[in-house]
């Protein structure tokens, strides 16, 4: 049974999109069943990937409605030509959908239906969410067995973070019920300017916060990153012998290990 992670949280611009598309990728290489679902009306992991809206058969909006089946919208994504992932696309169809979710049964659970689906075809199934606590991430959240949360190393880092550690409690609490289990699958450092002292302040400051939960990769800036996106390819596809490849590898690697070591 694949194991669900959102990819989360709140604040724009932390790596949520870069992490859930390259993490997603590099999971494929150690050849996962990887399903990477895109979960942002902005449908930045979508274009980032290569994917242009005229190619689309659906999207997730036309799953979150009843329309479509999650494998009528899915593609198949290359990943270094040898391997392959799937994806659900977004597109901006998902603007507004809190509030058309709002007005259907089990609102918060939509998504999770539709992945109940699909999910044992899978070992890893990654959500990556929107900027925002809403009724789309709740949906992410309740679908979810775990959530990693990418941190950027900068200037206020963790301010917000005590929002998304609530909601995930409150989400907690609501899956006990139906004995499910919502762990923190670890906080991520991301975009870390290793040249400068300030960087390194933020890793002891979320180090010192979240304890052992914060993965030993962390990643660096890195232009392979921001330049991958323009190419419509994944990291690893793009730049296989980068270091931005080589340390979401190792991402890949300390997740893979993280939960198949465990009991
Ligand atoms: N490791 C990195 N090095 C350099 N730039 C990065 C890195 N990770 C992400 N970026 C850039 O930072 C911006 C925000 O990243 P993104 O993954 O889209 O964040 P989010 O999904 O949280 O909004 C993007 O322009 C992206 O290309
Ligand atoms: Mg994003």
């Amino acid at each position: 049974m694949g194991k669900v992670i959102s990819i989360a949280n709140q604040k724009g611009g932390v790596g949520k999109t870069t992490t859930s598309v390259n993490l997603a990728a590099s999971l494929a290489f150690y050849n996962k069943r990887v399903l990477l679902i895109d979960f942002d009306a902005q449908g930045s992991a979508t274009t980032s990937l290569g994917i242009n809206r005229s190619q689309l058969k659906g999207n997730l909006y036309d799953a979150l409605m009843g329309d479509k089946n999650l494998e009528e919208v899915m593609l198949s994504i290359p990943v270094l030509d040898k391997y392959h992932m799937h994806m659900v696309p977004a597109t901006i169809d998902l603007a507004g959908i809190d509030m058309k979710l709002i007005g259907l049964d089990d609102h918060v659970y939509i998504l999770d239906k539709l992945i109940r689906k699909v999910k044992d075809s899978y070992d890893y199934v990654l959500i990556d969410c929107a900027p925002a606590l809403g009724i789309s991430t709740l949906n992410a959240l309740y679908a979810s067995d775990s959530v990693l949360i990418p941190i950027q190393c900068q200037f206020l880092a963790i301010d917000g973070l005590t929002q998304l550690l609530n909601t995930v409690r409150v989400v907690q609490k609501n899956l006990k019920i139906n004995h499910r289990e919502l762990t923190i699958e670890g906080v991520l450092l991301t975009m870390l300017d290793k040249r400068t002292k300030a960087g390194w302040a933020i890793v002891n400051e979320v180090k010192e916060y979240f304890q052992e939960g914060v993965f030993k990769t962390f990643i660096t800036s890195n232009v392979a990153a921001q330049v991958a996106p323009t190419y419509g390819v994944p990291i690893l596809t793009y730049a296989p012998k980068s270091s931005a490849a080589s340390l979401y590898k190792s991402l890949a690697k300390e997740l893979i290990e993280n939960n198949e070591n465990k009991h």
